[in-house]
């Protein structure tokens, strides 16, 4: 990476992260101390009553949703629960304002209490920047904050965008975290278990753009979008299985790819998270890259025939083993294969689970694959086939997932 662009994001992370001190958010590097500061900082009824909107928001009503982030924006939850997101500021909030460029009014979709655009605004004042958010709290809390910055190039409303659409074209419209919050929403399956492509079916595709509400929502925001208008686009799509639904719904409204799209880990209380890609997006002659329906690069090896057998150190563990979408390809490459038994099981919605015990040149091994891109390839010597042959009869007998 060139020098002077090392040395603008350092000064962007510099910015934000005394911008996140200024919401009174904390960055922690263990979960304990973490803890440790949300129970010396809340009441045990604060607490309390916090899990039971998280447990409510949770597959919830949208009503739920909006109770749960109005309670967050409450004063002294808003840091405490906010700091869980804060590696997640800092990977997305650099990235967004160093990519405002041109624009010259920008909409943030869905922008909470305005952690993030407020950021934007301070970094780019003669720029406007409009926040709009269905949480009553949430933009009283963005409104009274941008008043204390002395913002006057950022103006926060409150508006379901399920609802209303925004009046005025923008030049930029930003969207993180904020367009595909059902998470749980399972995507659309490949074609068959041994395939990751999906079907052009209009029907699945149309399902998933109503089930999650990406299909009304992104309506309304590409009209909003000025002739040269760009997207950023980021949410918690990063399964292949809700990916590739999200891709096509952004290219059949005539948002293209201007950018390569970059998926992002950030650390969250609890967990690491996977999330995105993030997407750049713009109209006609700006694309510049294809849209990829492959699933990702994983850390699945190959197998090579001539050391499969050495470099064990344990002499438990199995001959060879990948538990990533890449399995599919090594048991492509498996040599004289012969069949010992294989089952194929098919849910009434056409989902598919494959299980294959076989044996090949490289050993006896077991493959199971399906519509959901899961893939596992275990490979041992002939003499633990018994093993194999009850890891089948336990797969076969489970429930499908
Ligand atoms: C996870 S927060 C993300 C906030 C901010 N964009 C960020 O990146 O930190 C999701 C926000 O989207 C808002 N939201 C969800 N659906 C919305 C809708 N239909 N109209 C307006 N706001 C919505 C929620 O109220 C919530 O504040």
């Amino acid at each position: 990476m060139h020098r002077d662009t090392r040395d603008e994001i350092r000064t962007t992370l510099h910015a934000l992260e005394a911008h996140l001190a200024g919401w009174g958010l904390r960055q922690f590097t263990s979960d304990e101390t973490y803890f440790q500061w949300q129970r010396e900082t809340l009441t045990p009824a604060e607490i309390t009553a916090l899990h039971r909107q998280v447990e409510q928001k949770c597959g919830g009503s949208s009503a739920d949703e909006v109770s749960f982030y109005d309670t967050t924006a409450h004063p002294n939850i808003l840091p405490v629960l906010y700091s869980q997101r804060y590696d997640y500021y800092l990977a997305i909030g650099s990235r967004v304002a160093d990519r405002i460029g041109g624009a010259r009014s920008i909409l943030d979709v869905g922008c909470g209490v305005g952690i993030l655009t407020t950021f934007y605004a301070r970094q780019h004042p003669d720029k406007t920047f409009v926040g709009i958010d269905r949480s009553t709290t949430s933009i009283a809390r963005a409104q009274e904050h941008a008043k204390v910055l002395g913002l006057t190039n950022v103006r926060f409303d409150c508006l379901d965008l399920d609802h209303t659409a925004p009046t005025r074209s923008y030049d930029l419209v930003l969207a993180t975290h904020a367009l595909v919050q059902a998470e749980q929403d399972p995507g659309i399956p490949s074609r068959s278990w041994n395939t990751f492509e999906r079907a052009s079916d209009r029907q699945q595709q149309a399902d998933f753009e109503r089930r999650t509400g990406i299909g009304p929502r992104l309506d309304r925001l590409s009209a909003l979008l000025s002739a040269k208008g760009r997207m950023i686009l980021f949410e918690k799509t990063r399964q292949l299985a809700r990916r590739v639904p999200l891709q096509r719904a952004l290219a059949a409204r005539d948002l293209g790819l201007i950018e390569q799209p970059e998926l992002i880990r950030y650390r969250l209380v609890k967990e690491i998270s996977d999330d995105g890609p993030f997407y750049v997006l713009g109209r006609g002659t700006s694309r510049r890259f294809l849209w990829d329906e492959s699933p990702e690069p994983d850390e699945g090896r190959l197998f090579d025939r001539a050391t499969l057998k050495t470099g064990l150190t344990d002499p438990d563990a199995p001959l060879y083993e990948n538990h990533w979408p890449s399995a599919q390809r090594a048991w492509e490459q498996l040599h004289d294969t012969h069949l010992l038994k294989e089952t194929t099981s098919q849910e009434p919605d056409g989902r598919q689970l494959h299980i294959e015990l076989g044996q090949a040149e490289e050993g006896v091994y077991l493959y199971c694959a399906n519509t959901w891109d899961q893939r596992q390839l275990v490979i041992v010597e002939p003499a633990r086939t018994v093993m194999l042959e009850s890891y089948y009869q336990e797969i076969a007998s489970g429930t499908f997932s």
